[in-house]
């Protein structure tokens, strides 16, 4: 298994360009299997829960291959042969259960392996199935899998979220192109990647409104088409990167960043004493003079400070001036970064979904371990500061979605490699 060394110390400085969203592409992927004609995802980013997908939709039947050095992504599913989603892949990734709902809509059948707990929480996938169940389908949990059925076709509905879920309400998005009639979707989850996915699927053909706000419209349409369409920015990619000069010092700009992907995670930044600004080019990041100030973090659906932020946030509140309070709301297990970022010398006390940050001078490098993709990227960035070297084991989360990060970190001066096969 590969680690990450990482030598602290340096002030980084330069540009780093930010790739297509990993949580964007893995919703706009599935969107193949509701047309038979091509699907073309143009500024794919490439990593590894890019190629699960890929693995998954070709089981399917669908075609997948990637031009420009996975760059694109073209698609084609004109000939399903399989509909069912088995658990050897569906185990691996999570957003996998984002087939059940296209395929369901568009052949009125599909088997899907229930995706299990994952290291951050349960992450039930209750919401998907009861939205699903409101379009008409009839669903049967056995054996693991989800059995669903929907003879006569899906149905509009109007589906009220108990509360704001990513993933279900792209599933349901998606479902609902091809039902019969209007659902309406309220309390339904307003991010970016939200956005983009009804973008791509307009562009395939379908009527929908709202996307961005928590109540979206669709009129089902009898078939969608095939269509090319963009990656939005990796907003998460964006705001790890963003962290790297306030953590270390330095100056970087953040090519294709836009100030709407990070509101509130750049307000944050700001309040700790981090210069954040817009160019014509994308955003660029400086620390101001002396130790960051602590800050407060509620980790909430966006619009609000993304969950997704909240291990890097923790990393650069590790060397902050006074004592921060971060609460975890999305996830119930999300604060496994603190007993690794406690071997490299920081303060933390998690009680809870709620953890106490008292800021150290400075850091101590250390071996720790990676727990999950955010976990791992967090360490880096805290490896970036710490006085010595850091040895980040189990890299293999931070592949799921993060694309040379060496390279990119590398390039504004850090002292950064991969040792392979450790
Ligand atoms: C998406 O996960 C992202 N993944 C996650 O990215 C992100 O952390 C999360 O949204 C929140 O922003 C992808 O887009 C592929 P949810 P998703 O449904 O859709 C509970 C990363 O690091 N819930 O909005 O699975 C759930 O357990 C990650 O890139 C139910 O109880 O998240 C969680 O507590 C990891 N029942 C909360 O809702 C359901 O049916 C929000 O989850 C669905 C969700």
């Amino acid at each position: 298994m590969d680690q990450i060394a990482v030598r602290g110390g340096q002030a980084l400085s330069g540009t780093i360009p930010i790739a297509g969203a990993k949580n964007a592409c893995l919703a706009l992927m599935p969107a193949t299997l509701l047309s038979d004609e091509p699907l073309t995802l143009t500024n794919a980013p490439r990593l590894s829960d890019i190629s699960t997908m890929t693995q998954l939709l070709a089981s399917l039947g669908a075609e997948v291959s990637d031009l420009q050095d996975g760059k694109v992504l073209a698609m084609s599913s004109h000939d399903l042969n399989n509909h069912t989603a088995d658990y050897d892949i569906v185990r691996k990734m999570r957003a996998s259960i984002l087939v059940l709902g296209p395929m369901l809509a568009r052949d009125g059948h599909a088997v899907v392996s229930l995706p299990g707990g994952c290291a951050i929480g349960a992450r039930p996938v209750d919401l998907h199935l009861k939205a699903l169940e409101a379009l008409g389908a009839e669903l049967d949990l056995r054996d693991g899998y989800v059995h669903a059925k929907a003879p006569g076709g899906l149905k509009g509905a109007e589906i009220e979220f108990p509360f704001v879920s990513v993933g279900a309400t792209e599933n349901v998005l998606m479902a609902a192109t091809l039902a019969k009639g209007t659902t309406v979707l309220k309390n339904a989850a307003r991010e970016p990647e939200i956005v983009d996915l009804a973008s791509c699927l307009r562009a395939m053909g379908a009527q929908i409104e709202g996307e961005g706000t928590s109540q979206i419209t669709i009129q089902g349409v009898e078939r969608l088409h095939g269509a090319t369409h963009p990656v939005v920015t990796d907003r998460i990619e964006l705001g790890t990167y963003m962290l790297a000069p306030a953590i270390t010092g330095g100056d970087i700009l953040l090519e294709g960043g836009k100030i709407g992907l990070v509101g509130a995670f750049a307000e944050k930044l700001d309040q700790a004493g981090i210069h954040v600004s817009e160019e014509p080019g994308g955003l660029r990041v400086k620390r101001k003079n002396g130790r960051v100030s602590a800050v407060d973090i509620v980790t909430e659906p966006f619009p609000g400070f993304p969950t997704d932020l909240q291990a890097q946030m923790m990393a650069l509140l590790c060397t902050a001036d006074g004592t921060s309070v971060l609460e975890e709301r999305i996830f119930e297990n999300r604060f496994m970064h603190a007993p690794e970022l406690m071997r490299m010398g920081a303060q933390i006390d998690v009680h809870g979904g709620t953890a106490k940050v008292t800021g150290v001078e400075r850091l101590k490098g250390a071996p720790v371990m990676a727990t999950d993709l955010r976990a791992s990227v967090s360490l880096i960035l805290a490896g970036l500061a710490a006085e010595g070297e850091t040895v980040v084991s189990r890299v293999y989360h931070l592949d799921r979605g993060y694309e040379r990060v060496e390279e990119k970190l590398g390039a504004c001066g850090a002292q950064i490699e991969r040792v392979q096969g450790v």
